[in-house]
């Protein structure tokens, strides 16, 4: 925090340490693999966080734009259908950037941002106290594909979890049922789910947003193997790997993958891993859902949608759905 450290009483911090160690037990069992693979929470150390929020500037990646213009022009309506005095809970917050748009409209008695980086967590809890001092702000530092808990002394009120920027595409479908269904559990009958999710579109549009020019997503992609040089006492070449993303029709996702562009061994923690040549390491998915799919997603989890916006291009989705009584 720099010398004009502000005045944050109105935020308090929470760690619930979402277990370090796991990074070291991934890699290891990712990299063993037949198809090798480290799952994309990884990437958010605090360089990756920083290099994420660089994406979203990214004129090629649409769904900042989109998404950011949806919570302007509906901000009254999406207030109206949750309610003053809501708890609204959004599991990785990151810069807390898009909240903003709707805080003002919604006067939420609580803001609870959750994200796997401490420290990022930290710096972006304390900015947004600045800037709107009458919001109580609750950061818990937790690792949500895990657990989705609130820190004590949250008030009362209908919560409201608020995903944007469709971090639920990162989920297989499996995952995406249990983690809609768990969000149902925390919110409870008549709460609320307020989330943003990229629709299917043309494979050449989706196949440039995940290829910006500036090669953005290419170092996020590649962070992950500074990260385990880093932590993990690896000695991954990165002239050796390349970045490489595409949509798979089929499966209606993005594929993120590092390509080993030589035959080559690397060293991770002691142990000794070979890469062929065009090998990869699958480092994310991004599903697309069409609306009708999204919805039917969040009933089986028991919610009904109240409402549904799109942009005038149809390239995202952004929803309220409640828990049915
Ligand atoms: N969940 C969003 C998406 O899949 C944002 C995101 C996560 C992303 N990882 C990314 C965007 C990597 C670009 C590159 O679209």
């Amino acid at each position: 925090m720099n010398a004009t450290c502000p005045n944050t009483t109105n935020v308090s911090f929470h760690d619930y340490q979402p277990e370090l160690e796991s990074f070291r037990h991934a890699v290891l069992h990712g990299l063993a693999h037949e198809h090798k693979q480290i799952p994309p929470k990884f990437f958010y150390d605090e360089r990756g966080s920083q290099l994420f929020e660089a994406i979203l500037e990214q004129p090629e990646y649409y769904v900042p734009h989109v998404e950011k213009q949806l919570y302007r022009d509906y901000a009254p309506e999406i207030a109206t259908l949750i309610g003053a005095e809501s708890v609204l809970i959004e599991p990785g917050s990151g810069s807390c950037e898009k909240v903003q748009l709707l805080l003002d409209a919604l006067r939420p008695a609580a803001y609870v941002p959750m994200d796997i980086s401490g420290d990022f967590l930290r710096q972006s809890s304390a900015a947004l106290g600045e800037t709107f001092p009458w919001l109580h702000i609750h950061a818990a530092c937790l690792d949500f594909t895990r657990e989705l808990k609130l820190p004590q002394h949250v008030p009362q009120g209908r919560r409201v979890v608020f995903i944007p920027g469709s971090s639920l595409g990162n989920f297989d479908l499996p995952e995406a049922q249990h983690f809609l269904f768990h969000i149902a559990q925390l919110v409870g009958k008549g709460g609320g789910l307020l989330i943003g999710v990229d629709r299917k579109k043309d494979k050449a549009v989706l196949e440039t947003a995940y290829n910006d020019a500036a090669g953005v997503t290419a170092d996020f992609n590649l962070n992950l193997l500074v990260r385990i040089n880093n932590e993990l006492g690896g000695n991954f070449d990165l002239a050796q790997f390349a970045h490489y993303a595409c949509y798979n029709e089929a499966m209606g996702r993005i594929e993120m993958h590092l390509t080993s562009l030589t035959a080559q061994r690397v060293q991770v923690a002691g142990k000794t891993f070979s890469f062929r040549e065009g090998e990869r390491i699958h480092t994310e998915n991004s599903y697309k859902y069409h609306p009708a799919e999204f919805i039917a997603l969040a009933s089986a989890a028991g919610f009904t949608c109240e409402q549904h916006w799109t942009d005038p291009a149809n390239l995202f989705g952004l929803y309220y759905c409640t828990v049915r009584a």
